[in-house]
């Protein structure tokens, strides 16, 4: 009961592996015992990721295409002897544009990786795990799949997809002994919002006042969330969408939550 997360004999697959929210949970899950191989499109930036993770192995592939994600996890379960736990990270951000400006080919691509790439890579370690009857998976989602962001359709469709996909895996694999779960964060500092807000996409004050919690996540309070998700504590949690996001989507008022918080009373 009271043994601490303990990740050891675990083999685990991060896709997204070599950046931001995946390489930090890569790092987490190695440092709690795991077995891990990164997955990413960016073959130059996995070497010094999996230096920094601890990581086992890495595969370069683009998880929106069908055969690089069966390879992905193909290539992956070789590499560590078998596949218990996926973190499906990968993703792209995009471009503030409202619908009627976007252009089909920007929103499909922001579509079919965010929401087909975790779909194929879950797919592929599903039919994996449903042979060894265990398994866990953590999609990630985003608070912009949980409400609607004016000029992020095809982000927030995809997120939302995702969430949907995962309560229905959870119900499909249940069964086989696999868990399947996401984590929803909120504006996290990573390398995908240290260039969003370079491009002034966003203001940080404005996020920062909207947050009851304040303050932007570390990355590492997603990681912390993904592994407990993977971990035996979460035994009986599947199909489940956790918010982690300082309190973003419990807050429904118009106005400014510093105000109010630090308010005249
Ligand atoms: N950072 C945030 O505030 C935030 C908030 C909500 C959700 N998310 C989600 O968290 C996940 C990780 O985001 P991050 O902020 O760490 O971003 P990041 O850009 O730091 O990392 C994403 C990684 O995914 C890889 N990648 C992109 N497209 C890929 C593809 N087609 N195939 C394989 N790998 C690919 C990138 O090369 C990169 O290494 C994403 O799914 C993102 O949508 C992030």
């Amino acid at each position: 009961m009271t043994q601490p997360i303990d990740f050891s004999g675990r083999k685990a697959l991060v896709t997204g592996g070599a950046s931001g929210i995946g390489e930090v949970t890569a790092k987490l899950l190695a440092e709690l015992g795991a077995t891990v191989a990164l997955a990413d499109i960016n073959g130059n930036a996995l070497p010094p990721a999996r230096e920094r993770t601890g990581a086992h192995a890495t595969v370069v592939g683009d998880v929106a295409v069908e055969a690089d994600a069966e390879r992905i996890v193909a290539e992956s379960a070789h590499a560590l002897g078998g596949l218990d736990l996926l973190f499906n990270s990968a993703g792209i951000g995009d471009d503030l544009v409202p619908l009627h400006e976007q252009s089909t080919e920007r929103w499909r691509r922001v579509f079919d990786v965010n929401f087909w790439g975790t779909l194929l890579v879950a797919r592929a370690a599903g039919r994996t795990m449903i042979a060894q009857s265990r398994g866990a998976i953590v999609n990630v989602s985003s608070i912009v799949g949980l409400d609607a962001f004016p000029g992020r359709s095809a982000y927030g469709v995809a997120k939302a997809g995702i969430g949907h996909l995962t309560r229905t895996l959870a119900c499909e694999w249940g069964h086989h002994g696999i868990r399947v779960n996401a984590i929803a964060p909120a504006y996290t500092k990573t390398p995908m919002v240290r260039d969003l807000l370079e491009r002034n996409i966003f203001d940080p004050g404005m996020i920062e006042r909207r947050t009851p919690l304040g303050r932007m996540a570390e990355t590492e309070e997603m990681a912390k969330a993904a592994a407990f998700l993977l971990s035996d504590w979460a035994s009986y949690i599947t199909g489940v969408v956790l918010p982690v996001d300082g309190g973003w989507t419990a807050y429904g008022a118009a106005g400014d939550v510093v105000k109010i918080r630090h308010g005249d009373g």
